[in-house]
């Protein structure tokens, strides 16, 4: 079969960003390069510091910066409902709104205001994250991990093209964090979705990532290799062991001062 030739979904062009917040001001990223294909799952790994979060801040349209950002061949300007972006912090919920009505919101701010389609998407998501039933609950009656699960169906919710994650899994217990991992590699699967996902552990960005890239403490990108592993990977998945060694090594030489941090 030919492989047809597809534009890239997210093209990052020779990207630069400052926060020009001194008269020293550093390039955070410094004329980066990045393109992702539809489908791709992208994990960034980086030594703390190195951009990540401005990074994806810059694709969700967040921050002004010089260089291309093209989504789908157009270029970022401002936030938009094509890129959801998914923080650490569990308090990304409105505490006075249901499950549901939290779920809905962005919808109804996005036009949708028949009140059986809202009650429809909030199910459907609901259940692709493993909280059917529970739209009725308030964000304080929900555990960590249950908070996390409602901000993903928030964003799946509005069927964004880019699914922004920052850290979403860094706070829970390390069965939760399993779960979820699993949890997100079938949604994405089942929704063919494409994620871009920090993480400082290099054991997530393997499980998780079809392609994992390393930045440097410069800003720029040290590292961008394919993951073929087959799913689930575990560290004992044949070559699981070279790429986990591969990228330990490049974040302690990027990190020497303060040492990896990884599991
Ligand atoms: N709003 C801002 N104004 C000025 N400097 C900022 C701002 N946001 C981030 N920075 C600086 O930009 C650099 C990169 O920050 P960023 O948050 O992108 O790093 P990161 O790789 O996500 O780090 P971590 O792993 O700790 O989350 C840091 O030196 C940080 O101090
Ligand atoms: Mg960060």
């Amino acid at each position: 079969m030919i492989e047809q030739n597809k534009a890239p979904l997210l093209e990052v062009k020779d990207l630069v960003k400052n926060y020009h917040d001194g008269p020293n001001a550093r390039n955070i990223l410094d004329h980066l390069d990045l393109s992702v294909n539809e489908g791709d799952f992208l994990t960034i790994l980086g030594p703390s510091g190195c951009g990540k979060t401005t990074l994806i801040r810059c694709i969700a349209g967040f921050e002004d910066y010089e260089g291309e950002i093209l989504v789908e061949g157009k270029a970022v300007s401002q936030p938009g409902i094509d890129r959801m972006m998914i923080f650490q912090t569990f308090e990304q919920l409105f505490p006075w709104k249901t499950v549901k009505k939290n779920i809905q919101y962005p919808l109804k701010i996005n036009g949708i205001t028949d009140k059986e389609e809202l009650d429809r998407i909030a199910e459907k998501h609901l259940e692709l994250v493993g909280l059917a039933g529970k739209g009725d609950l308030y964000p304080h009656q929900l555990s960590g991990g249950m908070k996390q699960r409602v901000a993903i169906a928030k964003g799946l919710a509005l069927n964004p093209k880019i699914i922004l994650m920052d850290e979403p899994f860094a706070a829970l217990d390390a069965m939760t964090r399993n779960k979820l991992q699993a949890e997100l590699i079938k949604i994405k699967e089942k929704e063919n979705a494409t994620v871009i996902f920090i993480t400082h552990n290099i054991q997530e960005a393997l499980v998780l990532g079809n392609r994992v890239i390393l930045m440097s403490k410069n800003g720029e990108i040290k590292v961008n290799m394919e993951n073929k592993i087959p799913k689930p990977v575990t560290p004992a998945s044949e070559g699981y062991g070279e790429m986990w060694k591969l990228l330990n090594e490049a974040l302690w030489e990027e990190d020497s001062e303060s040492g990896a941090v990884s599991e």
